[in-house]
């Protein structure tokens, strides 16, 4: 996703604005560009592809100045271009912006109308057009800027420079993050607080309608009426900043690795004293009143939120519905002012599932957010927040993230049951007693890696695959299928088992890889006969099972693997490793790039 980074300082920037992009690069991107205020000129440095190639343009052409603006672009109007990369730029403004202008072609009719000449395809272009319109009918900048965002539909992550004005660097938010650092020498602005760790010691996060103006040694807060607003600075606590691969390949392999350290870390932040049961902080009179769960996502969040599904109803014996972020609000859903509204992401920015709790908002629902990044957006607008304690994530495929949720959702089941008085103390004992011995299994699984190498070769040179399971396993299996979608790029679906013959089993032939996740509980033995389903058919058949079950299938699957009896519950926190080491080594054999996989990005901040 689109990455912001500027600058205002007493000494040069222009490197802070090139290691700023570096911090965000992980978020995925396809352009980048810097712009600086030198000699009273606006100067600009852009590129299309990696990083590398900016930074290469910037040494072969220096610019410098006091103050800039910078961007890391993932196109959503126009080409992966140098001529579409921010900053974008007219003789007297120039801006970088992330979000969406969703009335930029009528502005740009009216703009080229009024004689304005646009270079690029992006909507960004126009609000710097916009902004020289009314530079140019005399308003001042703090004015021409204000009146620009009124006219501007959409959403907005906003730095300007003004010719003009060579030692002001303005910010606008509306929808999109931005926050504002303070060091001791001038003020860092970046879309991702990440980018400032090592440079501002307070921070401040610009709210929706905000405008400020920024100097090196003062910061000016307006409301988008031009009214004068005060703010508070805080400590800024940085994340755990990523200390790069520590010789893995990938951050991907690296993160798949520490999955049992963040289950055990996640675990432990919410063990009572006694460690024989798990306490959030969430009231008790909340978690009492709840009468039904409505678990809002994106992506691997949503599948996480399907996943808790089952648990939930299983173990607090509360009815879930889980949705999609970006249909949510437009279902028009009746919402039960009893419900409890769980809004998961790890980023904490996901423009589609901070709009779904805006709306659970406005209707009056208790919201919870279940989130890595403690400042997000997302957690600073609900009534409760469940940190999951993953660290930070590089890698744009979410794994470890994912069992932080899984295990944070685990344990909120658990408190649920208790306040619903559905679970009894013993077995709750009991499974947190599980839990407590479940990292070294975690790590055990994860140390027969290699065998994963061998099983992705059956995908290699594959168009589509068909991922299956069965009750809870059914929402595991949407995940492993998204796993190997987005970083294989292989056609992956994934369907119920049970639905197979209703449709899905046409699909079946001798090309067709069929992984089933199929873990000892109630359903194994009808899974099992689905896999003959697909085995009489030709389907080449990857079975993740205990050793029973792969034994009974021997004959007729391609590749199989027997995972070691657990918990049941903690079932489909042990299958997601193997899905998730199918999908790189996978992903890896097909040479493609496994971190930042193409189209992507880590934190989809438009909707
Ligand atoms: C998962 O591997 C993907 N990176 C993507 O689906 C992600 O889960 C989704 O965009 C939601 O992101 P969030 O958890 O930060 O809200």
């Amino acid at each position: 996703m689109c990455g912001i980074f500027a600058a205002v300082n007493q000494n040069p920037v222009t490197q802070h604005l090139l290691t700023g992009l570096s911090c965000l690069s992980y978020r995925g991107y396809d352009s980048s560009g810097i712009a600086v205020i030198e000699n009273g000129l606006i100067r600009r440095q852009r590129a299309a592809g990696k990083l590398e190639n900016l930074r290469q343009l910037v040494e072969g052409n220096p610019i410098q100045g006091l103050i800039g603006i910078a961007h890391t672009r993932w196109a959503t109007h126009g080409l992966p271009t140098e001529k579409n990369a921010h900053p974008h730029m007219t003789e007297e403004v120039a801006v970088a912006h992330n979000g969406i202008v969703e009335n930029h072609h009528s502005l740009k009719l009216r703009l080229e109308a009024q004689g304005c000449e646009f270079q690029s395809e992006t909507d960004s272009e126009s609000i710097a057009q916009l902004i020289t319109f009314h530079l140019r009918r005399g308003m001042s900048c703090q004015d021409a800027l204000r009146v620009a965002l009124q006219e501007i539909e959409g959403s907005y992550g906003l730095v300007v420079l003004f010719r003009q004005q060579p030692d002001q660097l303005y910010v606008a938010r509306r929808g999109s993050p931005l926050v504002i650092g303070r060091s001791n020498d001038g003020y860092f602005v970046s879309s991702d607080e990440n980018a400032l760790s090592g440079l501002a010691t307070q921070v401040y996060h610009l709210q929706d309608g905000e405008l400020g103006r920024l100097s090196t040694s003062l910061f000016r807060l307006r409301d988008i009426q031009g009214n004068q607003k005060a703010c508070r600075f805080v400590d800024f606590h940085q994340m755990h900043v990523d200390s790069g691969k520590d010789g893995f390949d990938h951050f991907m392999l690296k993160e798949i690795h520490e999955q049992p350290a963040v289950f055990e870390r996640c675990l432990r932040q919410y063990l009572s004293e006694d460690q024989e049961r798990l306490e959030y902080p969430i009231p008790g009179s909340i978690l009492e009143k709840v009468s039904r769960l409505t678990i809002v996502a994106c992506g691997t969040s949503f599948y996480a939120g399907q996943v808790a599904k089952y648990w939930i109803e299983r173990v607090a014996g509360l009815p879930v519905d889980v949705d999609i972020a970006s249909e949510f609000r437009y279902r028009q859903a009746p919402l039960d002012q009893q419900s409890l509204a769980v809004f998961v992401s790890q980023s904490g920015e996901t423009a589609d599932t901070y709009a779904a709790l805006q709306h659970a908002r406005k209707r009056g629902l208790t919201c919870l957010a279940i989130v890595n990044v403690v400042n997000s957006t997302i957690a600073r607008e609900a009534d409760y927040v469940l940190p999951i304690h993953a660290g930070t994530e590089v890698g744009v495929a979410s794994t470890k993230a994912f069992i932080a949720q899984l295990t944070t959702f685990l344990g909120l089941t658990l408190a649920l049951g208790r306040a619903s008085a559905y679970l009894g103390a013993e077995a709750e004992r009991a499974l947190v007693a599980e839990m407590l011995n479940f990292p070294e299994q975690m790590s055990q699984l994860i140390s027969q890696k290699s065998m994963y190498s061998a099983i992705s070769r059956e995908l290699r040179h594959c168009s589509n695959a068909l991922f299956l399971g069965r009750g809870i396993s059914s929402a595991l299996a949407q995940e492993g299928a998204l796993k190997l979608k987005e970083i294989s790029y292989i056609h992956a679906e994934a369907y119920p088992a049970g639905e197979l013959k209703h449709g899905p089993l046409a699909l079946v032939d001798e090309h067709l890889p069929v992984i089933m996740i199929a873990p000892r509980d109630e359903l194994l033995g009808k899974s099992l006969s689905n896999l003959r389903e697909v085995a009489a058919r030709g389907g080449r058949i990857i079975l993740f099972s205990d050793k029973e079950g792969i034994e009974e299938c021997r004959d007729f699957i391609v590749q199989g693997h027997a995972l070691p009896p657990v918990h049941e519950l903690l079932q489909p926190l042990q299958y997601t490793i193997p899905l998730q080491l199918l999908a790189y080594y996978t992903a890896l054999i097909r040479g493609n790039d496994v971190d930042q996989p193409r189209n992507l990005a880590k934190s989809v901040t438009v909707e």
